[in-house]
């Protein structure tokens, strides 16, 4: 099982090989438990990216370019980046089990992983491919930018500049489907709505549980380990999610002219958040919860490591 994402090297334009792991400033990052949290559940969800993959693929079966594309290029790249994001959490915190957890999580979460349910057209489903790319194209440029080590701001970076990449050509594959298609504007916004705002967070919440149990082996997880962070990241997003760039991403495939993009705003933005949630946690309220309980610092930790105010 753990072999599984052996397979996955390589990529279009960069590899995990091009990340110069050995300058990793450790000190930097080793007691940043939050920081831990996120990178090494991010390196789980997608390194898993081709057990939620199948169905699209399939979907555009009568499409010889798009599935292509999407084969060789968008997945590969997906599991790249996985990849890439393994490494980096087995240098800054090589004490933590990698293949143990993501076993945990891949043993927890498969059965639970229903296949997305596509839109009713494959114009409407790449519009809303657009929205997941345009979620993790501002992650991972929040996660770059508010680095305060050099190797994950450079990783980041590159996977950020992948999700756009990604976007655009999800934008085209829509643009080439629209002419055929047709949808109204109406359809289009209510696929992007939706998709953003029916996003569940499951796959984030088993990833941030698989990686409490292995970090912490003598103590019992409770959601409330699982809000405490959610409520850091929100936080954290709240100030330094790049909404301008997302939402101008968002906004492009209804083909708004600017008076109507700025009237529909508002809801853009509200959906924007969502996305961005299912990267990092789920949209859970603030529970107002400021610090782990003491009792679940893991060994090494520093207590300030373990406040979720602040990520990275
Ligand atoms: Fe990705
Ligand atoms: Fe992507």
């Amino acid at each position: 099982m753990a072999m599984r994402y052996a397979r996955c090297k390589g990529g279009a334009s960069w590899s995990a090989d091009n990340i110069p792991y050995d300058a990793l400033a450790r000190d930097r990052v080793r007691d940043d438990t939050h920081l831990f949290y996120t990178v090494a559940s991010a390196s789980f969800i997608e390194i898993t990216s081709d057990l939620y993959t199948y169905n699209l693929i399939e979907y555009f079966r009568h499409d010889s370019e798009v599935v292509e594309w999407l084969q060789n290029v968008w997945q590969k790249e997906e599991l790249q980046h996985g990849e890439a994001l393994r490494r980096y959490v087995r240098t800054a915190w090589p004490d933590f089990d990698w293949d143990a957890a993501y076993r945990h999580f891949l043993a927890e979460y498969t059965p639970l992983c229903t296949v997305d349910q596509l839109a009713p057209t494959r114009a409407l489903e790449m519009a809303a491919r657009c929205v997941v790319e345009t979620g993790t194209a501002g992650f991972y440029r929040m996660l770059s930018e508010q680095s305060r080590e050099p190797v994950l701001k450079q990783l980041a970076a590159r996977i950020s500049a992948d999700e756009v990449r990604h976007y655009k050509h999800f934008y085209r594959y829509f643009l080439r489907y629209q002419a055929h298609e047709r949808p109204s504007r109406a359809a289009v916004l209510r696929i992007l709505w939706s998709r953003a705002s029916e996003i569940e967070a499951e796959d984030a919440f088993h990833a941030f549980k698989s990686v409490f149990l292995v970090r912490n082996p003598e103590t019992e997880f409770q959601r409330s380990d699982y809000t405490a962070y959610v409520d850091g990241i929100s936080r954290l997003a709240k100030n330094h999610f790049p909404l301008g760039m997302a939402v101008k991403m968002l906004l492009k495939p209804l083909g708004l002219n600017p008076v109507l993009g700025r009237a529909i705003l508002p809801a853009a933005t509200s959906a924007i958040r969502f996305i961005f949630m299912r990267h990092t946690g789920s949209p859970t309220p603030s529970s107002g919860v400021g610090n782990f309980d003491k009792r679940r610092q893991a060994p090494g930790a520093s207590a300030d490591g373990e406040r979720p105010s602040r990520l990275l």
